[in-house]
Protein backbone atom coordinates (compact mmCIF):
# COMPACT_ATOMS: atom_id res chain seq x y z
CA UNK A 1 0.00 0.00 0.00
CA UNK A 2 1.45 3.48 -0.71
CA UNK A 3 2.96 5.19 2.28
CA UNK A 4 2.47 8.54 3.69
CA UNK A 5 5.38 10.11 5.78
CA UNK A 6 4.78 11.86 9.22
CA UNK A 7 6.60 15.20 9.52
CA UNK A 8 8.66 12.96 11.88
CA UNK A 9 9.72 10.86 9.50
CA UNK A 10 7.31 7.72 10.23
CA UNK A 11 5.85 6.21 7.04
CA UNK A 12 2.27 4.97 7.16
CA UNK A 13 0.20 3.24 5.52
CA UNK A 14 -2.73 5.73 3.25
CA UNK A 15 -5.76 3.96 4.44
CA UNK A 16 -6.28 3.09 7.75
CA UNK A 17 -9.40 1.74 9.29
CA UNK A 18 -12.59 3.79 11.52
CA UNK A 19 -14.27 2.50 14.40
CA UNK A 20 -17.18 5.13 14.99
CA UNK A 21 -20.36 2.58 16.18
CA UNK A 22 -18.22 -0.15 16.57
CA UNK A 23 -18.48 -2.39 19.21
CA UNK A 24 -21.56 -0.77 20.50
CA UNK A 25 -23.90 -4.15 19.51
CA UNK A 26 -23.27 -7.14 21.01
CA UNK A 27 -24.85 -9.14 17.61
CA UNK A 28 -21.75 -6.77 15.45
CA UNK A 29 -19.32 -7.71 17.43
CA UNK A 30 -17.36 -11.06 16.37
CA UNK A 31 -18.01 -9.65 12.23
CA UNK A 32 -16.30 -6.40 13.43
CA UNK A 33 -13.12 -7.79 15.25
CA UNK A 34 -12.84 -10.21 11.96
CA UNK A 35 -13.06 -7.19 9.70
CA UNK A 36 -10.53 -5.17 12.00
CA UNK A 37 -8.58 -8.50 11.85
CA UNK A 38 -8.73 -8.89 8.29
CA UNK A 39 -7.07 -4.74 7.55
CA UNK A 40 -4.39 -5.48 9.98
CA UNK A 41 -3.21 -8.54 8.10
CA UNK A 42 -3.61 -6.65 5.14
CA UNK A 43 -1.62 -3.81 5.64
CA UNK A 44 -4.19 -1.58 7.24
CA UNK A 45 -2.75 -1.51 10.50
CA UNK A 46 -3.67 2.21 11.19
CA UNK A 47 -6.70 1.81 13.73
CA UNK A 48 -8.53 4.88 14.37
CA UNK A 49 -10.91 5.08 17.62
CA UNK A 50 -11.50 7.84 20.32
CA UNK A 51 -12.96 7.45 23.57
CA UNK A 52 -16.02 9.20 22.47
CA UNK A 53 -17.08 5.97 20.46
CA UNK A 54 -19.60 4.05 22.24
CA UNK A 55 -18.03 5.72 25.41
CA UNK A 56 -14.67 3.51 25.18
CA UNK A 57 -16.85 0.48 24.22
CA UNK A 58 -14.94 1.30 20.79
CA UNK A 59 -11.56 1.29 22.63
CA UNK A 60 -12.36 -2.07 24.13
CA UNK A 61 -13.00 -4.03 21.11
CA UNK A 62 -9.95 -2.62 19.44
CA UNK A 63 -8.56 -3.98 22.65
CA UNK A 64 -9.83 -7.68 21.59
CA UNK A 65 -9.28 -7.05 17.96
CA UNK A 66 -5.58 -6.23 18.45
CA UNK A 67 -4.28 -8.69 20.74
CA UNK A 68 -2.79 -11.04 19.05
CA UNK A 69 -0.63 -8.96 17.16
CA UNK A 70 2.75 -7.47 17.72
CA UNK A 71 2.17 -4.30 18.96
CA UNK A 72 5.53 -2.45 17.36
CA UNK A 73 3.46 -3.30 13.87
CA UNK A 74 0.55 -1.80 14.88
CA UNK A 75 -0.56 2.51 15.03
CA UNK A 76 -3.40 3.01 17.22
CA UNK A 77 -4.68 6.33 16.99
CA UNK A 78 -7.38 7.87 19.75
CA UNK A 79 -8.83 11.25 20.64
CA UNK A 80 -9.72 12.72 23.71
CA UNK A 81 -13.11 14.91 24.66
CA UNK A 82 -12.49 18.78 24.12
CA UNK A 83 -13.48 18.80 28.11
CA UNK A 84 -11.09 16.21 29.28
CA UNK A 85 -8.09 18.14 27.53
CA UNK A 86 -6.43 20.12 29.91
CA UNK A 87 -4.34 19.56 32.83
CA UNK A 88 -7.00 18.69 35.03
CA UNK A 89 -8.23 15.68 33.18
CA UNK A 90 -6.17 14.58 29.94
CA UNK A 91 -3.98 12.18 32.01
CA UNK A 92 -6.49 9.91 32.96
CA UNK A 93 -8.47 10.23 30.10
CA UNK A 94 -5.49 9.13 28.36
CA UNK A 95 -4.71 6.32 30.95
CA UNK A 96 -8.32 4.82 30.65
CA UNK A 97 -8.12 4.63 26.88
CA UNK A 98 -4.86 2.96 27.47
CA UNK A 99 -6.41 0.43 29.69
CA UNK A 100 -9.17 -0.14 27.48
CA UNK A 101 -7.18 -0.90 24.29
CA UNK A 102 -4.49 -3.49 26.30
CA UNK A 103 -1.55 -0.90 25.54
CA UNK A 104 0.97 0.91 26.93
CA UNK A 105 1.10 3.46 24.37
CA UNK A 106 -1.19 5.61 21.32
CA UNK A 107 0.90 6.07 18.55
CA UNK A 108 -1.27 9.30 18.00
CA UNK A 109 -3.52 11.36 20.74
CA UNK A 110 -5.70 13.66 18.64
CA UNK A 111 -7.72 16.59 20.52
CA UNK A 112 -11.41 15.54 19.10
CA UNK A 113 -12.34 18.82 18.55
CA UNK A 114 -11.91 22.12 19.95
CA UNK A 115 -13.43 23.39 23.33
CA UNK A 116 -12.55 26.19 25.98
CA UNK A 117 -9.67 24.14 27.24
CA UNK A 118 -6.37 27.27 25.84
CA UNK A 119 -4.65 25.55 23.22
CA UNK A 120 -1.62 26.46 24.98
CA UNK A 121 -2.34 23.97 27.96
CA UNK A 122 -3.39 20.77 25.69
CA UNK A 123 -0.07 21.50 23.70
CA UNK A 124 2.08 20.98 27.01
CA UNK A 125 0.04 18.26 28.58
CA UNK A 126 0.52 16.61 24.92
CA UNK A 127 4.31 17.36 24.98
CA UNK A 128 4.08 15.84 28.74
CA UNK A 129 2.47 12.47 27.49
CA UNK A 130 4.59 12.22 25.38
CA UNK A 131 7.81 12.63 27.68
CA UNK A 132 6.42 9.67 30.03
CA UNK A 133 5.78 7.06 27.11
CA UNK A 134 1.83 7.19 27.05
CA UNK A 135 1.87 8.63 23.73
CA UNK A 136 3.94 8.78 20.58
CA UNK A 137 2.73 12.02 19.03
CA UNK A 138 0.17 14.12 19.05
CA UNK A 139 -1.94 15.79 16.59
CA UNK A 140 -5.92 17.65 16.43
CA UNK A 141 -8.91 17.20 14.97
CA UNK A 142 -11.58 19.33 13.54
CA UNK A 143 -9.09 22.28 13.10
CA UNK A 144 -9.64 24.66 10.16
CA UNK A 145 -7.45 26.91 8.90
CA UNK A 146 -7.84 29.50 11.47
CA UNK A 147 -7.80 27.01 14.52
CA UNK A 148 -3.90 26.00 13.04
CA UNK A 149 -2.83 29.16 12.56
CA UNK A 150 -3.57 29.63 16.79
CA UNK A 151 -1.80 26.61 17.27
CA UNK A 152 0.92 27.10 15.13
CA UNK A 153 1.63 30.14 16.85
CA UNK A 154 1.43 28.92 20.80
CA UNK A 155 4.97 26.62 21.90
CA UNK A 156 5.16 23.53 20.55
CA UNK A 157 2.08 23.91 18.40
CA UNK A 158 3.89 22.92 15.31
CA UNK A 159 4.76 19.26 16.51
CA UNK A 160 1.40 18.57 15.50
CA UNK A 161 1.21 15.32 13.42
CA UNK A 162 -2.39 15.53 12.01
CA UNK A 163 -5.03 17.29 11.64
CA UNK A 164 -8.42 15.11 11.26
CA UNK A 165 -11.13 16.48 9.60
CA UNK A 166 -14.46 15.47 7.19
CA UNK A 167 -13.40 14.68 3.55
CA UNK A 168 -14.85 13.06 0.41
CA UNK A 169 -16.08 13.58 -2.86
CA UNK A 170 -19.38 15.42 -1.24
CA UNK A 171 -17.84 17.63 0.77
CA UNK A 172 -14.68 19.78 -0.82
CA UNK A 173 -14.78 22.71 1.49
CA UNK A 174 -10.98 21.98 3.05
CA UNK A 175 -9.38 21.95 -0.44
CA UNK A 176 -9.93 25.80 -0.90
CA UNK A 177 -7.65 26.60 2.11
CA UNK A 178 -7.13 24.36 4.98
CA UNK A 179 -5.59 21.97 2.28
CA UNK A 180 -2.87 24.14 0.97
CA UNK A 181 -2.40 25.20 4.46
CA UNK A 182 -1.33 22.04 5.48
CA UNK A 183 0.95 20.94 2.86
CA UNK A 184 2.99 24.05 3.41
CA UNK A 185 3.20 22.99 7.13
CA UNK A 186 4.26 19.24 5.92
CA UNK A 187 0.97 18.48 8.11
CA UNK A 188 -0.90 15.40 6.69
CA UNK A 189 -4.56 15.40 6.96
CA UNK A 190 -6.74 12.65 7.43
CA UNK A 191 -9.74 12.56 6.07
CA UNK A 192 -12.70 10.73 7.98
CA UNK A 193 -15.81 10.04 6.69
CA UNK A 194 -13.85 9.16 3.00
CA UNK A 195 -17.30 7.77 1.84
CA UNK A 196 -19.91 10.15 3.43
CA UNK A 197 -20.93 7.49 5.86
CA UNK A 198 -21.81 5.41 3.32
CA UNK A 199 -22.77 7.83 0.92
CA UNK A 200 -25.63 8.77 3.65
CA UNK A 201 -24.11 11.91 4.33
CA UNK A 202 -24.88 13.68 0.55
CA UNK A 203 -27.94 12.65 -0.56
CA UNK A 204 -27.78 11.17 -3.87
CA UNK A 205 -24.36 10.56 -4.70
CA UNK A 206 -23.08 7.42 -4.98
CA UNK A 207 -26.57 7.61 -7.62
CA UNK A 208 -24.47 9.89 -9.55
CA UNK A 209 -23.87 8.64 -13.05
CA UNK A 210 -20.29 10.18 -13.62
CA UNK A 211 -19.20 8.21 -10.34
CA UNK A 212 -21.43 5.08 -11.29
CA UNK A 213 -19.45 4.97 -15.22
CA UNK A 214 -16.01 5.11 -13.44
CA UNK A 215 -16.72 2.52 -11.45
CA UNK A 216 -18.52 0.29 -14.11
CA UNK A 217 -15.44 0.91 -16.07
CA UNK A 218 -12.65 -0.46 -13.40
CA UNK A 219 -15.33 -2.69 -12.12
CA UNK A 220 -15.61 -1.79 -8.64
CA UNK A 221 -17.96 -0.23 -6.69
CA UNK A 222 -18.80 3.42 -6.54
CA UNK A 223 -17.83 3.45 -2.42
CA UNK A 224 -13.92 2.37 -3.74
CA UNK A 225 -14.05 5.39 -6.22
CA UNK A 226 -14.78 7.40 -3.52
CA UNK A 227 -11.74 6.28 -1.36
CA UNK A 228 -9.87 6.62 -4.80
CA UNK A 229 -10.54 9.84 -5.37
CA UNK A 230 -9.78 11.10 -1.39
CA UNK A 231 -6.52 9.52 -1.51
CA UNK A 232 -5.59 11.07 -5.44
CA UNK A 233 -3.03 13.58 -3.96
CA UNK A 234 -0.90 10.90 -1.85
CA UNK A 235 -0.70 13.04 0.91
CA UNK A 236 -4.01 12.72 2.26
CA UNK A 237 -4.41 9.41 4.89
CA UNK A 238 -8.52 7.58 4.93
CA UNK A 239 -9.59 5.98 7.68
CA UNK A 240 -13.37 4.39 6.65
CA UNK A 241 -15.16 2.14 8.88
CA UNK A 242 -16.02 -1.30 7.75
CA UNK A 243 -17.93 -3.74 9.76
CA UNK A 244 -17.40 -6.50 7.72
CA UNK A 245 -13.93 -7.99 6.50
CA UNK A 246 -15.60 -7.91 2.62
CA UNK A 247 -15.78 -4.03 3.29
CA UNK A 248 -12.70 -3.94 4.30
CA UNK A 249 -11.08 -6.00 1.91
CA UNK A 250 -12.79 -3.43 -0.96
CA UNK A 251 -11.28 -0.43 0.60
CA UNK A 252 -8.05 -1.94 0.64
CA UNK A 253 -8.34 -2.59 -3.06
CA UNK A 254 -9.70 1.05 -3.58
CA UNK A 255 -6.15 1.93 -2.34
CA UNK A 256 -4.74 0.73 -5.00
CA UNK A 257 -7.26 2.16 -7.82
CA UNK A 258 -5.74 4.99 -9.75
CA UNK A 259 -8.06 7.20 -11.36
CA UNK A 260 -6.72 8.68 -14.78
CA UNK A 261 -6.48 12.86 -14.36
CA UNK A 262 -9.58 12.83 -16.91
CA UNK A 263 -11.88 10.71 -14.65
CA UNK A 264 -10.50 12.98 -11.31
CA UNK A 265 -11.56 16.04 -13.43
CA UNK A 266 -15.27 14.59 -14.28
CA UNK A 267 -15.60 13.89 -10.61
CA UNK A 268 -14.54 17.30 -9.73
CA UNK A 269 -16.84 18.76 -11.65
CA UNK A 270 -19.65 16.49 -11.14
CA UNK A 271 -18.94 17.48 -7.59
CA UNK A 272 -17.49 21.08 -7.74
CA UNK A 273 -15.76 22.38 -4.63
CA UNK A 274 -17.19 25.37 -3.03
CA UNK A 275 -15.78 28.75 -4.66
CA UNK A 276 -15.49 30.54 -1.68
CA UNK A 277 -14.15 29.13 1.79
CA UNK A 278 -16.88 27.52 3.51
CA UNK A 279 -16.81 26.12 7.61
CA UNK A 280 -15.39 22.79 7.91
CA UNK A 281 -18.45 20.49 7.77
CA UNK A 282 -17.93 18.10 10.91
CA UNK A 283 -20.70 15.19 11.69
N1 LIG B 1 -12.60 13.14 14.26
C1 LIG B 1 -13.92 13.14 14.11
O1 LIG B 1 -14.63 14.06 14.55
C2 LIG B 1 -14.55 12.00 13.39
C3 LIG B 1 -15.90 12.09 12.96
C4 LIG B 1 -16.43 11.02 12.26
C5 LIG B 1 -15.67 9.89 11.99
N2 LIG B 1 -14.37 9.80 12.44
C6 LIG B 1 -13.53 8.60 12.19
O2 LIG B 1 -13.54 8.33 10.80
C7 LIG B 1 -14.03 7.02 10.56
C8 LIG B 1 -14.76 6.94 9.23
O3 LIG B 1 -15.92 7.77 9.21
P1 LIG B 1 -17.39 7.16 9.32
O4 LIG B 1 -17.36 5.82 9.98
O5 LIG B 1 -18.23 8.19 9.98
O6 LIG B 1 -17.89 7.06 7.81
P2 LIG B 1 -17.32 6.32 6.49
O7 LIG B 1 -16.10 5.57 6.77
O8 LIG B 1 -17.33 7.34 5.43
O9 LIG B 1 -18.52 5.32 6.16
C9 LIG B 1 -18.80 4.21 6.94
C10 LIG B 1 -20.00 3.50 6.31
O10 LIG B 1 -19.62 3.00 5.02
C11 LIG B 1 -19.89 1.61 4.92
N3 LIG B 1 -18.81 0.99 4.15
C12 LIG B 1 -17.51 0.84 4.51
N4 LIG B 1 -16.79 0.28 3.51
C13 LIG B 1 -17.67 0.05 2.51
C14 LIG B 1 -17.54 -0.52 1.22
N5 LIG B 1 -16.35 -0.93 0.75
N6 LIG B 1 -18.65 -0.61 0.44
C15 LIG B 1 -19.86 -0.17 0.89
N7 LIG B 1 -20.04 0.39 2.11
C16 LIG B 1 -18.95 0.51 2.91
C17 LIG B 1 -19.93 1.10 6.33
O11 LIG B 1 -20.79 -0.01 6.38
P3 LIG B 1 -20.44 -1.33 7.26
O12 LIG B 1 -20.19 -0.85 8.65
O13 LIG B 1 -21.66 -2.16 7.09
O14 LIG B 1 -19.22 -1.95 6.66
C18 LIG B 1 -20.49 2.30 7.09
O15 LIG B 1 -21.91 2.31 7.01
C19 LIG B 1 -14.93 6.75 11.78
O16 LIG B 1 -15.27 5.40 11.94
C20 LIG B 1 -14.06 7.34 12.88
O17 LIG B 1 -13.01 6.46 13.21
C21 LIG B 1 -13.80 10.86 13.10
Amino acid sequence: MKQILLKDGTALPCVGQGTWFVGEHDSKRASEIEALRWGIEHDMTLIDTAEMYGEGASEELVGEAIAPYEREKLFLVSKVYPWNAGRAHIFDSCEQSLKRLGTSYLDLYLLHWRGSVPLAETVSCMEELVRNGMIRRWGVSNFDTDDMEELYGVKHGDRCQIDQVLYHLGSRGTELELQPWLKEHDTPLMAYCPLGQGGTLRSGMTKNPVLKQIAEDHQVSVFQVLLAFVLRSGTVFAIPKAGTAAHVQANREAADLVLSPQEIASLEQAFPAPKHPVGLDMV
